[in-house]
């Protein structure tokens, strides 16, 4: 009688696999970005974060997915430091889901661009390319903000970190074509902001940290159950091939 083998071999290069690939995609590796190091799970990086998000960006960003509540419980803050340090207006309530001071439609008026919801940016984008954006604001007299970035050229939102970081200045290549703009080759900081360049990409991986946990709030629950699922098909292979073995050992 031919001996039927288990594809054992294969079925562990095929989880292997299964797990490689997964925490790759969810790293969501972009070309040429410089890597944002983000640590969902870390609470003092998140709550920073979500500080800086107050103070610089819910004036014009709203983040749908997120409540207040919810936000106190996972970083592990109170309703009393939420709302008093981290709620952007005095109407804003407890239960409600973090709204824009600004509407879409005066944001539209005044940049020509509506601000977009910032957890669909932090998914769609990835958290790579919203720190590389960041960091990549330089002056340009030429447009209406007074500023340019070289990961979304022409973007019509200003610089609003650039007390912290300084402003950066271009150095222009060749045009691509004949009448076209010269290329931007590389960015200086030509005037210091309040933060080391050091320090600045601190606070920026805690800004973006911030966003890709309010992109999804459950990702904290999902990330500790994984590691569950995990190690519960670890055991249940392990069970699986000892159970193999009982049943294959009075063949030979
Ligand atoms: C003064 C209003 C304003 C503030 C404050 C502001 N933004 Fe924006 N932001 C905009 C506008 C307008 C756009 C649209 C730009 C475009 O597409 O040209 C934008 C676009 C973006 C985008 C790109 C979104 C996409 O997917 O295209 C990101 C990311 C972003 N903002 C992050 C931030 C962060 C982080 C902060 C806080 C540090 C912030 N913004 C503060 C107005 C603002």
């Amino acid at each position: 009688m031919t001996k039927a083998r288990f594809p054992m071999r294969r079925f562990t290069s095929l989880l292997f696999g299964l797990v490689v690939s997964a925490s790759v995609s969810a790293a969501g590796g972009h070309e040429g970005l410089a890597p944002a190091n983000t640590q969902v799970a870390n609470k003092a990086m998140l709550q920073r974060g979500a500080a800086m998000y107050m103070n610089y960006c819910a004036g014009c960003h709203s983040l749908k997915y997120l409540r207040y509540s919810r936000m106190a419980e996972d970083l592990g803050l109170t309703e009393e430091q939420v709302m008093e340090n981290l709620a952007f207006s005095d109407t804003a309530k407890f239960g409600e889901t973090i709204n824009a001071a600004m509407t879409p439609k005066d944001g539209a008026a005044f940049f020509g661009k509506a601000p977009p919801d910032l957890s669909l940016s932090a998914r769609s984008r990835g958290v790579d390319w919203v720190y590389n954006y960041l960091k990549s604001f330089y002056v340009d007299p030429t447009s209406a903000t007074g500023w340019n970035n070289t990961i979304l050229a022409n973007a019509s939102m200003p610089h609003v970190l650039w007390e912290l970081q300084g402003s950066q200045s271009a150095h222009y290549g060749e045009a691509k074509e004949a009448g076209a703009s010269p290329a931007v080759e590389s960015l200086e900081l030509t005037t210091p902001g309040l933060l080391s360049p050091a320090e600045y990409d601190a606070a920026v991986r805690d800004l973006v940290t911030f966003l890709e946990y309010a992109a999804e709030p459950a990702i904290l629950q999902r990330q500790a159950i994984g590691v569950w699922v995990l190690l519960y098909l670890a055991l249940f292979t392990l069970i699986a091939w000892l159970l193999k073995q009982e049943y294959w050992k009075d063949v030979h």
